[in-house]
């Protein structure tokens, strides 16, 4: 979409169309990708345009939240309202109830007007104020719902489900020739976004996820062979694990999605746990909740609306396993199970994921009124950018086992490279 308008004189601060987000922030990096250096890989940077696209006096904008919930939902959606009025001068923003469902007439949801004013507290609380789903919904259905309603501009604040979702509109939109943008937040604590520094709401999540640690050491700690066991959320990355695990500096044990792991044997896990007790008089393994589901193959577990497969309860079969084990050794111990769950995602954001929210809010707004389409906004290597949803959901962020994350997690507990042959 070409540029047509001056933006308003607000700020001193515009970014420069021509220039990049490097992908790669070493000399190994660069050098590997050869090339000359007009060739590297990069991002558009965010922030304001000085020519924006839509006439702010026109323009009407959606925000619709889908997925689990993620602490800072509620803080991008009231940066979204009030940079689109405050610094935009946009006089209509809507709200669409609970997920793609709110587009779609059979579930009969009415649309929610936002405005600086009724958006005042919501970021006091946890959870998104407009609700959500998982699942998709008829593009069809959605893009009729936009017209109807005369919106320019869709936020969409979700996963890798919801940007494929958010995709097919955007699809159906340049089939129709429509002047609607759609602009995506990504939202995860699991982390698991590529191209993203952080998510929003993970470094939340993960510090609640530490109160759990920390209890579970004191209960092993205050009784005769001890052993703490927590499972945190983290379907196929092991971040929050890793982070939370980090954070407290005293788990014996981290097991995350992207290390197998076997428990039997000399190298396995349980005589590793064993002589843990044995040398400390406890012992505290932080498992997540997708480690170890190989140890798990025939137990049923069903998927869900969003298309992910269901996980087997690992935090259940390792509490089992360990008091067999110790039955079986002869020691007389005390495991100690903790699953926070959804206590981890449904707190409000902290005042370091509130900035991060309110900046890609801000990120989010620029893009969308200077006319991007297809794009989330993300922080890549400290800087706002806008990536392309198929760039977006083209990988999953995962804990590298080779890498320097993982090396810290070792290091820090003494666990041993892999757990088994
Ligand atoms: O994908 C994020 C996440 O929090 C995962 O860690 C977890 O497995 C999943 O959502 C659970 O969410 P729900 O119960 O809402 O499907």
């Amino acid at each position: 979409m070409a540029a047509l308008l001056d933006a308003r004189q607000t700020t001193e601060h515009y970014v420069d169309e021509g220039d990049r987000v490097l992908l790669d922030d070493t000399l190994s990096m660069v050098r590997a990708r050869g090339g000359s250096v007009d060739e590297l890989p990069g991002f558009e940077p965010a922030g304001p345009r000085r020519k924006i696209f839509f006439d702010p006096s026109k323009t009407r904008a959606g925000i619709v939240t889908c997925g689990g919930l993620c602490p800072g939902l509620n803080d991008v959606i009231r940066g979204l309202v009030r940079n689109l009025t405050y610094h935009y001068g946009v006089r209509r923003v809507v709200g669409f109830r609970n997920g793609y469902q709110g587009f779609i007439a059979s579930h009969r949801y009415d649309v929610v007007d936002l405005t600086p004013e009724s958006v005042r507290d919501i970021n006091v609380d946890g959870g998104t104020v407009l609700g959500t789903s998982r699942g998709p919904q008829d593009p069809h259905e959605v893009v009729d719902c936009l017209e109807r309603l005369g919106i320019n501009i869709l936020f969409v604040i979700g996963g890798d489900g919801t940007m494929r979702g958010a995709m097919e509109i955007a699809n159906v939109i340049g089939e129709r020739g429509a002047r609607i943008t759609v602009l995506g937040v990504p939202k995860t604590i699991d982390n698991d976004i590529p191209y993203l520094d952080q998510s929003f709401g993970f470094q939340t999540a993960f510090a609640r996820a530490t109160e759990s640690i920390h209890a579970v050491t004191v209960e092993a700690k205050s009784t005769p062979h001890g052993v703490g066991l927590v499972k945190l959320m983290g379907r196929h990355s092991g971040f929050i694990a890793c982070y939370a695990a980090l954070a407290r500096n005293d788990a014996d044990v981290v097991l995350i999605p992207e290390v197998a792991f076997q428990l039997h044997g000399d190298a396995g896990l349980l005589h590793h746990v064993q002589r843990r007790v044995q040398d400390r008089g406890y012992a505290v393994v932080v498992v997540a909740e997708g480690a170890g589901q190989e140890l798990l193959d025939g137990v049923e577990a069903a998927g869900d609306a969003s298309g992910n497969t269901g996980l087997r309860d690992v935090g259940a079969l390792l509490r089992r396993r360990f008091a067999e084990h110790f039955a079986a050794a002869g020691i007389e111990a005390s495991i100690r199970f903790i699953d926070p769950s959804y206590a981890i995602r449904s707190v409000p954001a902290n005042p370091y994921d509130s900035v991060y929210c309110v900046r890609l809010a801000q990120a989010a707004v620029h893009a969308a009124m200077s006319g991007r389409t297809e794009m989330v906004v993300g922080r890549w290597r400290r800087r706002f950018v806008h990536i392309p949803m198929a760039v977006a959901v083209s990988k999953r962020n995962q804990v590298d086992p080779h890498g320097d994350l993982w090396m810290s997690v070792l290091e820090a507990t003494g666990q041993p490279v892999r757990f088994g042959d």
